[in-house]
């Protein structure tokens, strides 16, 4: 029993290994463009710094991960995914950036570093965010050489914008559709809006750079659409057990705050629950990619039990 336990967690060991190491990779041809975009969407040297801050320094890359990961899935290349996997992750920085401003979650630390504002002001932190929700926009105008994969993917990020920013305000300001009457249904409207709805983009757009069929699509739709509810569930889980440090970010926050979230609601058991059920989904979603959806399996496996 102790030597098989032993061989679960080395074998969890070298799997979490394994796509950190993956995602690195990817990560670095990620900052590349992004870095890139940003000294060609910002000609003011005060948002060029700030939007390199935010922008560059830390962070998982996950969502840009995904991108070039489902053009792989769907048979494309990581070269045609890369403006796609640039954008994603300038509009997730500028979200992050004004989530964290005084009026929103007031938060001073992320990334294991002062928040932009506490480094470099509010209106510069505020204007940072516009720039780099524009710059996205700019890389997907200006850098996809298909004028229909562009547009394509223009309307997918607007689209999950578009929720990203409804999910942000029902979950600052309330103001829920009268069905949803119980906090679970409004906490999983909040997730699935405020976090899942750009992760999904980050998926289908990496499909869409790679032509995808329907049927692939559809897989890489399903799959994104269960991760993207299982990550916001994770990350309520990090802010009840992890410590500050770990997270980079601080922690033991969401509760006093007065957020819904899932251990808030359904208790931290029930709530690993639902992450388990999550994985187990999104991973029969990817059946139709047979072996080519291997990397994306084993992504939700480690995001499934990340700590940060
Ligand atoms: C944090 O996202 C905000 C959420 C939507 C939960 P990440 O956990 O991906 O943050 P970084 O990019 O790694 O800092
Ligand atoms: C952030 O959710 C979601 C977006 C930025 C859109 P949280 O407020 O839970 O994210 P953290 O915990 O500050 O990273
Ligand atoms: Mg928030
Ligand atoms: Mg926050
Ligand atoms: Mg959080």
């Amino acid at each position: 029993m102790a030597g098989e336990y032993r061989t679960a967690i080395t074998t969890e060991g070298t799997l979490e290994r394994r796509v950190q190491d993956r995602v690195s990779v990817l990560a670095l041809q990620v900052e590349e463009e992004i870095d890139r975009v940003i000294d060609q969407a910002c000609q003011s040297a005060a948002m060029r710094d700030a939007a390199r801050y935010a922008a560059l320094n830390g962070g998982k890359r996950l969502r840009p991960a995904l991108t070039l990961l489902c053009a792989k899935a769907c048979g494309g290349t990581e070269a045609d995914a890369l403006p796609a996997a640039a954008a994603v992750e300038l509009v997730h920085a500028f979200s992050l950036v004004h989530d964290d401003l005084p009026c929103m979650d007031d938060d001073d630390l992320r990334r294991g570093r002062p928040t932009l504002h506490v480094h470099a002001g509010e209106a510069t932190a505020l204007l940072a965010g516009d720039a780099m929700l524009n710059a996205a926009y700019w890389a997907l105008a200006t850098r996809v050489p298909d004028a229909t994969i562009a547009s394509n993917q223009i309307r997918e990020l607007a689209g999950a914008c578009a929720r990203m920013i409804d999910g942000q305000a029902l979950d600052t300001l309330g103001g829920f559709d009268k069905v949803l009457s119980t906090d679970e249904a409004r906490l999983r409207r909040i997730h699935q809006w405020k976090t899942g709805a750009l992760l999904s983009a980050a998926c289908r757009m990496g499909a869409i750079s790679a032509r995808a069929s329907d049927t692939h699509l559809a897989a890489i739709s399903d799959y994104a659409l269960s991760l993207g509810l299982m990550f916001q569930v994770v990350d309520d889980l990090i802010d009840v057990e992890q410590p500050t440090e770990q997270a980079g970010k601080r922690t033991g926050k969401d509760a006093d705050a007065g957020k819904l979230t899932f251990p808030g609601v359904l208790g931290v058991e029930a709530s690993r629950a639902e992450v388990g059920r999550l994985l187990d989904k999104s991973l029969c979603s990817l059946e139709p990619l047979e072996q080519s959806g291997g990397d994306l399996a084993d992504l939700a496996r480690v995001l499934a039990s990340r700590t940060r």
